[in-house]
């Protein structure tokens, strides 16, 4: 992937709006041919709308504002969209009675594969999603992650651009999800360009090349999981002293932050838990360990916490701080 390529995913200040409610308001988004790209966000944000507007499921109407473009091509002309995309939508397309195989074949021939070339492709899709011992059992009894592989198979049947799914492991035992990750990664690996929505942050973080987190119907945080983490979450000491040690001795020992908020101190049965940043890693460790030692106060657990992209999505998507609108 070549930075000059055209964004395979492009949005620029799109406003969609149903009634008096603007789902997307301002919302810009790129993502570059060939790689993962993960879209969060809390319950109503946005996602599914910007997945609709981008896949032609809903159209811009002369209220709405802003671009959209798929593969270089408008979403104003669906019908070129449709032809380069898949789409994996949140309730299964599949038909129960049918084998997999069968629903692959039935597919392809709706697409207009002749006979031969629909047979073998869905061949090839059932071995590239691990299917081919299912291939001719009836779905209605399918795992739920079997379901959802074969339901990416379906998707791709056309060798789509681009593959949108929205929230594509929702109800999935921790099996059939990383299945369907490593089926994502499967069709990212054959060139096709995948933006996914989720609810889930480990997901995110284990299959995106980069993510944006919305709210309220825009993108306010954007990177790598790895920037995301640096910028928003910040490593943290967590130090856990015995039973018989005092608010006071702890707080009088350890760094408090700017106007003493950074450092928080918990009561629990096994002692006070103690929790700051760590700017400096391992350093700011090794300085509360002196600290610690020259006071003759020994933690019984001390550890440097890395953030979880939990930790970022809670403080960039908080209502309360003052930054964000
Ligand atoms: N067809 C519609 N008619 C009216 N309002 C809608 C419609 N679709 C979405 N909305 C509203 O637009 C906003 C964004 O909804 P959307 O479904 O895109 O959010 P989401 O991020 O996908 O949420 P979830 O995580 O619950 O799936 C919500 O306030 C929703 O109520
Ligand atoms: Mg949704």
């Amino acid at each position: 992937m070549s930075s000059d390529s055209p964004p395979a995913v492009h949005a620029e200040h799109l406003v969609k709006t149903y009634g008096d409610q603007r789902a997307l308001d301002d919302f810009t988004l790129s993502v570059p041919a060939g790689s993962i790209h993960g879209l969060l966000g809390p319950n109503g944000a946005g996602k599914t709308t910007a997945v609709h507007v981008f896949t032609t499921l809903t159209s811009l109407t002369g209220r709405d504002a802003g671009t959209a473009h798929v593969a270089g091509t408008d979403v104003r002309d669906a019908a070129a969209v449709r032809a380069r995309i898949g789409l994996v939508g949140q309730y299964a397309a599949v038909d129960e009675v049918l084998g997999g195989r069968e629903n692959l074949v039935m597919f392809a021939r709706l697409l207009g594969l002749r006979r031969h070339d629909a047979r073998r492709r869905a061949d090839e899709l059932l071995g590239q999603f691990s299917l081919t011992d299912a291939g001719d059992r009836p779905v209605a009894g399918y795992s739920g992650g079997m379901r959802r592989r074969l339901d990416i198979a379906v998707a791709l049947i056309r060798h789509p651009e681009v593959l949108f799914l929205d929230e594509p492991t929702t109800g999935l035992d921790p099996r059939g999800r990383t299945d369907v990750w490593e089926a994502v990664r499967q069709a990212a690996h054959t060139g096709t360009t995948v933006l996914l929505t989720t609810q889930y942050l480990e997901e995110a973080d284990r299959l995106a090349d980069r993510v944006s987190i919305m709210a309220s119907g825009r993108v306010i945080a954007e990177g790598t999981p790895a920037d995301l983490k640096r910028r928003h979450g910040g490593d943290r000491v967590d130090v856990t002293f015995a039973p018989d040690v005092t608010r006071t001795q702890v707080t009088d020992v350890l760094p408090a932050g700017p106007a003493g908020t950074a450092l928080s101190v918990t009561e629990s049965p096994d002692g006070l838990h103690a929790s700051m940043p760590a700017p400096g890693g391992t350093g700011t460790m090794v300085d509360i360990l002196r600290r610690l030692d020259a006071a003759a106060l020994t933690p019984t657990d001390i550890a440097l916490r890395r953030p979880t992209l939990d930790d970022v999505f809670l403080s960039v998507t908080d209502p309360s701080p003052k930054e964000n609108r």
